[in-house]
């Protein structure tokens, strides 16, 4: 049976290659869209989301703009990472329009729709989705899960020493998803090591499109993975991983009590694991540890040829 999915995005360019992935699969089917603030401006991340659907002929799946700047922070983006659009490539101007319903609400239309059929898949700063939290506290038994790209549990972060770019925007949103939302915490500390060698994404960059625009996306940083201090060559392609995990369960879980920390100061948006159970709290969310490079790999190349 196919899993429903509702990808909440802030493209971005791994945004994007996770988006047409999912796209392709069998196993997944995109209900519906909503964009957040974060790599980029709404703005930008609500035109990039519709450019990749129109990439693959895909309008006919729904995109609602969502929250605009986290819940009280100003907001801090990635242009210098993704792009002064938020985006690389050329990806086609899109013909469609957002529907007129906000991002908050139309989320929550589709869990009182789809109900322990819908996954969300948040590969943005949570703003959305803790919104939707607040508004129906019992969001997370009525789905089937959530499933989130963010934090650096038990690895070092990319936006500050501890902590992750999503989970550094809007960390207070971070913290009301992670201790309510008993998500699937997919950090930093296996999309470092989840990565495409450049040989592969400058073979798909000889390609004609999709390809080529997907090749730009995969490319999209020269932030390389990097492994004991050095660059490794291999991209990193962060939101990927959730995709990849949905449809083959790649990664290794354990579940601890995970807090976010909120302060101004070098804790902000840095994840606490409680590893060794030394509070005695039930544990909140299920944390990513181990991936199947390989299998990871090879599912992507598969995809890529159904696009
Ligand atoms: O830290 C990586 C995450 O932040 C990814 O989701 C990337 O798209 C940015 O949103
Ligand atoms: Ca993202």
């Amino acid at each position: 049976m196919t899993r429903k999915i509702l990808f909440d995005t802030d493209p971005g360019c791994d945004d994007a290659s996770a988006l047409s992935l999912a796209l392709a699969s069998d196993e997944l089917e995109v209900v519906g869209v909503t964009t957040v603030a974060g790599n980029t401006t709404i703005e930008n991340t609500t035109r990039n989301a519709l450019s990749v659907l129109e990439l693959h002929d895909r309008t006919d799946v729904p995109v609602a703009r969502g929250c605009a700047a986290p819940l009280w922070r100003p907001l801090e983006t990635a242009e210098h990472v993704h792009g002064s659009s938020g985006i690389t490539g050329s990806p086609p101007v899109p013909d469609v329009e957002t529907i007129d319903t906000s991002g908050t609400r139309f989320m929550l239309e589709q869990v009182y729709e789809h109900g322990d059929e819908l996954t969300i898949v948040a590969v943005g700063p949570l703003t959305n989705v803790a919104t939707a939290i607040a508004i129906e506290p019992d969001l997370p038994e009525l789905i089937d899960e959530i499933a989130i790209m963010g934090g650096a549990a038990l690895c070092p972060g990319n936006s500050t020493p501890e902590a992750e770019f999503n989970f550094y925007v809007d960390p207070e949103a971070a913290q009301r998803v992670v201790r309510d939302g008993n998500p699937r915490l997919i950090g930093l500390d296996v999309t470092q090591d989840a990565t495409l060698t450049a040989e592969f994404v400058e073979e798909l960059a000889e390609r004609d499109d999709p390809h080529r625009t997907l090749a730009a996306w995969f490319g999209y940083s020269e932030v390389d993975a990097i492994r004991e201090g050095e660059l490794s060559g291999e991209q990193v392609v962060h939101d990927v991983t959730v995709i990849i995990d949905l449809i083959d369960d790649i990664l290794e879980y354990r579940r601890f009590p995970v807090n976010v920390g909120t302060d101004d100061g070098d804790f902000r948006g840095a994840v606490v694991c409680d590893v060794n159970d030394v509070t005695g709290t039930p544990p909140t969310a299920n944390v990513a540890l181990e991936v199947n490079v390989p299998a990871f790999r090879n599912r992507i190349a598969e995809l890529i040829e159904k696009l």
